[in-house]
């Protein structure tokens, strides 16, 4: 297994819910580790940028629109296999369909605040990581995890 890199968000419903940290906390739980970091208000303009892939989808406008209802938390996480773990640890799009013990499972209210986004792929999780980061502010560290 390769180490990879994955974009993860916690969206404006894990804020509001107050559970930043017990989210970061699965996460480092699991060998993912937060490499970059930002809290950020995304403007419409940058949310329907990120969302682009989902403009035709029915549900596009009201996902831009909850997406810039508040703050999100914006990582990278590292780990091995960081994109399919992350994948996993976060459960279902719609936590009707999550995992027991996955984060969605546990803390999302529906498919629209569903608490988190991870990158699907490889080459989205490059993509994704690059619309949000630059590289000198990913920070590798050590862990022993
Ligand atoms: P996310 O992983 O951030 O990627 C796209 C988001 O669209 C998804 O999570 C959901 O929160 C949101 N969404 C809202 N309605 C739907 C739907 N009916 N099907 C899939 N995704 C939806």
């Amino acid at each position: 297994m390769a180490t990879e890199r994955t974009l993860s968000i916690i969206k404006p419903d894990g804020l509001e819910k107050g559970i930043i940290g017990k989210i970061i906390t699965r996460f480092e739980e699991n060998g993912l580790k937060p490499v970059a970091m930002r809290m950020q208000h995304l403007s419409q303009r940058e949310a329907e940028g990120f969302y682009v892939v989902h403009k035709a989808r029915p549900f596009f406008k009201d996902l831009v629109t909850f997406m810039t209802s508040g703050p999100v938390v914006l990582m990278v996480l590292e780990g091995e296999n960081a994109i399919a773990k992350n994948r996993e640890v976060m459960g279902a799009t719609n936590p009707a369909n999550a995992a027991p013990g996955t984060i969605r499972k546990d803390f999302a209210t529906d498919v629209e605040k569903n608490t988190v986004h991870g990158s699907d792929s490889p080459e989205n999780a490059k993509t994704e990581i690059a619309y949000f980061f630059r590289d000198t502010e990913i920070t590798p560290y050590a862990s022993k995890r």
